[in-house]
């Protein structure tokens, strides 16, 4: 009974965390994200960034989430190095953050925001 009591609170937090409405700044930001999205991306992982295929892959999942910033950042600045995988892409810095907070809450995707600095860290 109380486990099923604490699963219920924690679906219940995840619940109203999921729902918290953005600031406008984030919203804003989100929308530059999507430009660069649309300009860069969108090609291989597709408008709702389900990827394409067994081709590209898709960027809803919790890995993309905090614990994956660094892998994206990496991937946009130096590419994943082989062949078939994803090419360097020649961003400045702010436009990396508002992409990476962009594929991070998008989709129902849901992280932190990161700020520049974070990603200036990761390089
Ligand atoms: C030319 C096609 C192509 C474009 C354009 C492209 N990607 Fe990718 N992306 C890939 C491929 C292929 C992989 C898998 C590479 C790997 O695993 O090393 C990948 C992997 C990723 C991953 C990691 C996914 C995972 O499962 O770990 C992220 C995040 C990502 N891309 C984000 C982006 C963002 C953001 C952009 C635009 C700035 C972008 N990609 C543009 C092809 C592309």
């Amino acid at each position: 009974m109380i486990q099923k009591s604490i699963l219920w609170a924690s679906f219940m937090y995840f619940f109203l965390f999921s729902c918290e409405s953005l600031t406008s700044e984030q919203k804003a930001e989100l929308d530059r994200g999507r430009e660069v999205y649309l300009t860069h991306c969108v090609s291989c992982h597709g408008d709702k960034g389900d990827g394409m295929g067994g081709a590209y892959p898709t960027l809803i999942k919790p890995e993309i989430l905090e614990a994956h910033t660094a892998r994206s950042v990496t991937l946009i600045k130096q590419g994943s190095g082989f062949e078939a995988g994803m090419k360097p892409i020649d961003l400045t810095n702010q436009e990396i953050v508002e992409v990476v907070n962009y594929i991070q809450n998008t989709w129902g995707n849901k992280a932190p925001f990161l700020t520049e600095k974070q990603i200036q860290d990761i390089l």
